[in-house]
């Protein structure tokens, strides 16, 4: 029988590169506000916008194998051009829209399933301009690890830190070739992620490869979070 895999957000990014690994070995449930990315794939697509919608448990499967949540943001600025209702809305999306969805679904994990979410090496490395973000994924983290904790031997749980990964997402920062330069330089592995970097340690995590790891936080970052190369 095929595993169950469940993401929010997977119409593009990350989500998607998960989407292509695992599309021939799992029945996979994408809910996202579009279909962008999902032409030709054999995927069940649910409309879903996490930040106002409920989620219709009617169109899921009763067991749930593998989850991910992948809605971020990076909103990046100095803190005093910050609002509060900026760190709400980062906040909003990241974390208590992703409580939302897993209170809805947590009862439909298998024995054995797994759940993958993302934080930023930010948390974990101080940056300029990171408050917002690094706060919003910082209470992901926290979430994660008790969550893992009350939910073992049952679901394994991990958090996946990404640096700057080339999706929709970060376009902003990556728009020209002196910005890709600059950002990749900063790496040890002097270049920027791929979607396709990040899938692969989620689908390791969503597998039976990885099913003595639980509760960790994961750094796919170049090696920008533990390499001091300067
Ligand atoms: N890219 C990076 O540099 C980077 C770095 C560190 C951490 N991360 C984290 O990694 C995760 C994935 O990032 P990404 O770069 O793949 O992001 P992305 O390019 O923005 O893709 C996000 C996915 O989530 C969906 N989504 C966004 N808002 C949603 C909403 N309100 N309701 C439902 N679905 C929503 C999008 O689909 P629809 O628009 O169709 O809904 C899309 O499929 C995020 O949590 C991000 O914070 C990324």
């Amino acid at each position: 029988m095929k595993r169950n895999i469940v993401l929010i957000g997977g119409s593009y990014g990350i989500g998607l590169s998960i989407v292509k690994q695992l599309r021939e070995s799992c029945t996979i449930y994408v809910a996202s506000r579009s279909t962008e990315g999902l032409e030709g794939y054999n995927v069940k697509h649910i409309p879903f916008d996490a930040l106002t919608d409920s989620l219709d448990l009617s169109l899921l499967p009763e067991e749930i194998h593998g989850f991910v949540y992948c809605p971020g943001s990076i909103n990046l600025k100095p803190l005093k051009m910050l609002s509060l209702a900026n760190f709400e809305e980062d906040m909003q999306l990241n974390f208590f829209s992703m409580v939302r969805v897993v209170k809805d679904i947590i009862g439909r994990m298998a024995d054995n399933s797994s759940m993958v979410f993302f934080s930023t090496v930010a948390v974990s490395t101080g940056m300029p301009f990171h408050t917002s973000v690094s706060a919003a994924k910082g209470a992901i983290e926290g979430f994660v690890k008790s969550l893992a904790a009350e939910y073992s031997p049952k679901v394994r749980i991990n958090v996946i830190a990404p640096s700057l990964v080339d999706t929709p997402l970060a376009a902003r920062l990556l728009n020209n070739d002196r910005k890709k330069d600059s950002m990749a330089e900063r790496h040890p592995l002097k270049r920027v992620g791929n979607p396709e970097d990040i899938a692969n340690m989620a689908e390791f995590l969503l597998s039976d490869k990885s099913g003595w790891i639980t509760g960790q936080v994961i750094g796919v970052d170049g090696g920008l979070s533990t390499l001091n190369i300067n």
